[in-house]
């Protein structure tokens, strides 16, 4: 596949960690910490819980910060009778660009299946924003050889129904589950070898062109010490952070990968 000009895109997942209070202190002490040229080469988001969003939101624009801000779920309809639940509507109306959908933590601890992520995959397009599609396979699938059975089918089924341009655009995060918060880094090749299959399923269902543009991040355990090796990989085009994105010394150490390799 013809080597194309992706920009990397970082982005911290915060999960559910930081008040509001600490969300604009870290987003604060990160826009310090990050510079012109970073921004210039990297694409940088932030997905806060919901309740610290409109916060991050007023620091960032204030300062006119080029973070971007994302949301780390929300639900597929316009309104109505969903307690708890949160629009894509809202989360336009408060400048997200970027929602991640079907992460691991949502898919196992709250049951969503692909056919619900891939109801949020056309929500979010529906509003304008860009989804980070989440896939990965545990790790008694990796050790039955079921990995990338497991990565495409949820690719196939999470790309349902959207259009070769839609698939271009957004972004798909591989994250092995069994590398998620355990400090246990998937090898540069073995992540190399998934994002593969990622980009080949995208090939499949959506065309050359659209797998040439989509963009493909890692996740599980980054941090600055492995960011650069990770990123070096000729189809990983970014990071999906969780832990270490808690901390601004530590996500900039990531963002800046380039001189930290
Ligand atoms: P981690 O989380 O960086 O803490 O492993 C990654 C994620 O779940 O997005």
């Amino acid at each position: 596949m013809a080597a194309t000009a992706r920009t990397p895109l970082i982005s911290g997942n915060w999960k559910m960690n930081h008040n509001h209070f600490e969300a604009i202190q870290t987003v604060q002490k990160l826009a310090y910490l990050l510079h012109a040229d970073d921004y210039e080469v990297v694409d940088v988001s932030v997905h806060p819980p919901f309740t610290d969003i409109r916060s991050v939101q007023t620091v960032l624009e204030a300062d006119e910060t080029p973070i971007r801000i994302g949301a780390q779920h929300c639900y597929f309809e316009e309104k109505g009778a969903f307690t708890g639940e949160v629009s894509p509507a809202m989360l336009a109306k408060l400048n997200v660009e970027l929602v991640i959908v079907g992460h691991s933590e949502r898919r196992e601890i709250f049951g969503e299946t692909d056919e619900l992520v891939n109801q949020k995959v056309k929500a979010v397009f529906k509003h304008a924003m860009t989804p980070i599609l989440c896939c990965g396979e545990t790790l008694a699938e990796r050790e039955a050889g079921g990995a990338e059975e497991k990565v495409s089918g949820q690719v196939r089924a999470g790309l349902a129904g959207l259009s070769a341009e839609q698939v271009a655009s957004m972004v798909i995060a591989y994250e092995p589950i069994w590398a998620i918060g355990t400090g246990k880094t998937a090898t540069a090749d073995d992540a190399q070898a998934m994002c593969k299959v990622v980009r080949d399923t995208v090939a499949e269902v959506a065309g050359e062109e659209a797998a040439t543009s989509v963009r493909i991040q890692y996740g599980g355990s980054v941090k600055g010490s492995n960011a650069a090796e990770l990123m070096a990989q000729p189809d990983i085009d970014g990071a999906l952070v969780g832990g270490a994105s808690l901390v601004a010394e530590d996500f900039a150490a990531i963002v800046q990968y380039r001189s930290h390799g």
